[in-house]
């Protein structure tokens, strides 16, 4: 699918839900995955493998609309799927196939190092770079909307699924329960409740994807995670929105990290060289403005504005992840002193 523009495949490509039948062959019915929203099909569309994604019901039809008009807006940035055709009588967009497998899968299924790990992480944020660039946010940041893809030995990821994504600036249409958080903790507090709908936004779903990936790899490898780490998953999980880095400044932060680990260091020497590098930064950089990970929480200004319904929320999961950033590195300690011990569930 390189080199095809948003021109050239979207030619005012409007068709009946018969049409798309007639214009998409099913390999072999191949059902790519499901969520809320519906099922995505590898289908070959106009002799090029593509993916149909399929509504369930026509209450589906907005989150279809709005992800087809915002696929023409990104041109393919972050990877985002490009847009071939739209069903004008049913919730159903074909749009290009970005191969791979999930991220979610592709960490699970193999033994990354963490430089690697970060470097993944490097990608993703420099891919939602591009998306912030062209005015929208994902507000759906996850493993799972990420996809992964081995070419010519070189990874190369794309972001998917823009279902729920706005303008920079706006808000999702829904309306949540604190409680509903909980179900749903990669969201933004804001994006669940309040809006509006910011590059932090991703900062935070970001955060929450590394706090997840990161806390397999430390607890496989049965060492605590490194201090820096926390912290910036800390900072970029605040719940208050303008707290967190910018996508930049997280890339900024995991360079200087992955500088510092020695390529043949063991899991547990890189952890010590990543606090190192965070010590180190801490040292040089006194700019209270840019928080990296190395400014201490403590130094962190109390919250003056009034607390919104979602930021009560997002502290009660910052909360909630700090406890369990806690429990695990306690748990990984004394696994170190007193051998294994039962693993506890998150
Ligand atoms: N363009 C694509 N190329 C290849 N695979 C895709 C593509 N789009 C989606 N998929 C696959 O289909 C799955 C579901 O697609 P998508 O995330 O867009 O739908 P969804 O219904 O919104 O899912 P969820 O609600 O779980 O986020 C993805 O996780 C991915 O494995
Ligand atoms: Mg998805």
């Amino acid at each position: 699918m390189t080199g095809e523009s948003c021109e050239e495949v979207f030619q005012d490509s409007f068709v009946t839900y018969d049409e798309l039948f007639d214009l998409c062959e099913l390999d072999n019915r191949r059902r790519l995955g499901s969520g809320v929203s519906g099922t995505a099909y590898k289908v070959i569309f106009k002799d090029k493998y593509a993916c149909l994604k399929l509504g369930k019901c026509l209450e589906d039809q907005k989150s279809f609309d709005d992800e087809a008009s915002i696929l023409t807006e990104l041109k393919g940035a972050g990877g985002a799927p490009l847009l071939y055709c739209v069903c004008n009588n049913f919730p159903a967009i074909v749009i290009s196939f970005r191969g791979g497998i999930t991220l979610y899968k592709y960490c699970k299924n193999n033994e990354l190092d963490l430089e690697t790990i970060l470097s993944l992480f490097i990608k993703v944020a420099r891919k939602l770079e591009e998306i912030h660039l062209r005015g929208f946010t994902h507000n759906d940041l996850k493993s799972d909307n990420i996809l992964v893809q081995e070419t010519d030995g070189c990874l190369e990821l794309n972001i998917i699924d823009f279902g729920l994504s706005t303008e920079v600036g706006g808000y999702v249409d829904w309306y949540h329960t604190p409680e509903e958080h909980e179900q749903y903790p990669h969201y933004a507090p804001e994006v669940f409740f309040t809006g509006p709908c910011t590059p932090k936004g991703d900062v935070y779903s970001l955060g929450y994807m590394m706090f997840n990936l990161l806390g397999s790899y430390f607890r496989k490898k049965k060492i605590p995670g490194p201090l820096c780490l926390i912290r910036l998953i800390d900072f970029m999980m605040d719940a208050e929105r303008t707290k967190r880095p910018s996508i930049l400044q997280v890339i900024e932060i995991l360079e200087k990290i992955i500088d510092h680990l020695g390529t043949n260091a063991t899991p547990q020497d890189a952890a010590a060289s990543a606090d190192a590098a965070s010590e180190a930064d801490a040292a040089s950089e006194a700019d209270a403005t840019s928080r990296t990970c190395a400014v201490p929480r403590d130094d962190v200004p109390p919250v003056t504005d009034v607390p919104q319904r979602g930021d009560a929320a997002g502290s009660s999961i910052i909360n909630k992840i700090k406890r369990v950033a806690l429990r695990h590195a306690l748990y990984t300690a004394l696994s170190c002193v007193f051998g294994c011990i039962q693993q506890p569930q998150y």
